[in-house]
């Protein structure tokens, strides 16, 4: 059959099952096929046609089936590209977001100022989920010393697993709440995506509901719990000057910057993600 053909009827089924728009649902089927035939964009387009063995036929039928009930494709396909990198990824934690994504390289460049000025960069990635911020900081930056943790065994145990696939032996990774099992003083940088939807937003996407876990998601009834845990104890776990940079939802940027002018953080900035919303927010301990 024509790879056009074939590409087309996938797309057709998931625009009819799914929430997407026809261009969303034909990125997915094009990712649906590369994944299954191991082939990349340009190569699977490059065949006018192809012909596909009986398994092949049958595992794309099994995960368009799946897609049928809003299930998200990359937890059916067990991985998700972040940044430049492939990571596994299940039901135990988010799927990476593409506004975590637009900050990676921000955060490379305010970690090298503080690499300059100390000679050394000691980062945590707090709530670290799949691992997908902390290993891929790793990998950028190999004379860092990067720390991953999450409350969740599960999230750990994918880090892990993500950071073995991708190579990266060099990182430490610690299950506990927040910055609590860290002593005074222990790191330069601080990253956290923690969650930050209200209990009460009721636009949450169904797919999201149904299927990743809330308490990736969730944080009192303001969406505020999470980050006012963090930006207090950061204070005391983050080394002089240190950097604080968290993710936050679009319209709590002002309420987040007092908190942090409250707890004596200074240099404060907001920062976008690629579609322009205020999305992150860096400070440094005076
Ligand atoms: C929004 S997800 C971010 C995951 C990942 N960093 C990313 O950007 O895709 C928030 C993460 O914070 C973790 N988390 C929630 N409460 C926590 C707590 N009290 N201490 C540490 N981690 C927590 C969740 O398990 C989840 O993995």
């Amino acid at each position: 059959m024509k790879t056009t053909d074939l590409v087309k009827t996938a797309t057709k089924f998931i625009e009819l099952h799914t929430d997407q728009s026809y261009q969303e649902s034909k990125i997915e089927a094009e990712e649906i096929f590369m994944h299954v035939l191991g082939m990349s964009k340009p190569k699977m387009y490059s065949n006018s046609s192809i012909s596909m063995t009986e398994d092949e036929e049958k595992q794309i039928s099994y995960i368009l089936n799946k897609r049928k009930n809003d299930k998200p494709l990359s937890y059916i396909l067990k991985n998700h590209l972040f940044y430049k990198h492939n990571f596994y990824v299940d039901e135990g934690v988010l799927i990476p977001r593409s506004e975590t994504e637009s900050i990676i390289d921000q955060i490379l460049v305010k970690g090298d100022e503080l690499y300059k000025e100390n000679n050394r960069c000691s980062f945590l990635d707090a709530g670290c989920g799949s691992g997908c911020v902390g290993i891929t900081i790793a990998i950028e930056r190999p004379k860092w010393n990067v720390v991953l943790s999450d409350i969740s065994m599960e999230a750990i145990i994918i880090s892990k697993k993500n950071s073995q696939l991708l190579n990266q032996n060099n990182i430490k990774l610690v299950c506990g709440d927040w910055l609590k099992p860290f002593r005074a003083n222990s790191f330069d940088f601080i990253f956290s995506n923690p969650p930050y939807i209200s209990i009460s937003d009721h636009r949450v996407d169904k797919s999201v509901l149904h299927n990743e876990p809330s308490s990736a998601i969730f944080s009192g009834i303001d969406g505020l719990d999470d980050i006012k845990e963090i930006i207090k104890s950061s204070k005391k776990i983050l080394s002089d000057r240190g950097m604080l940079f968290m993710e936050n939802g679009i319209n709590q940027t002002n309420k987040i910057s007092h908190l942090l002018e409250s707890n004596e953080f200074t240099d404060i900035s907001i920062h976008l993600d690629y579609n322009n919303h205020n999305r992150f927010t860096s400070s440094r301990k005076k």
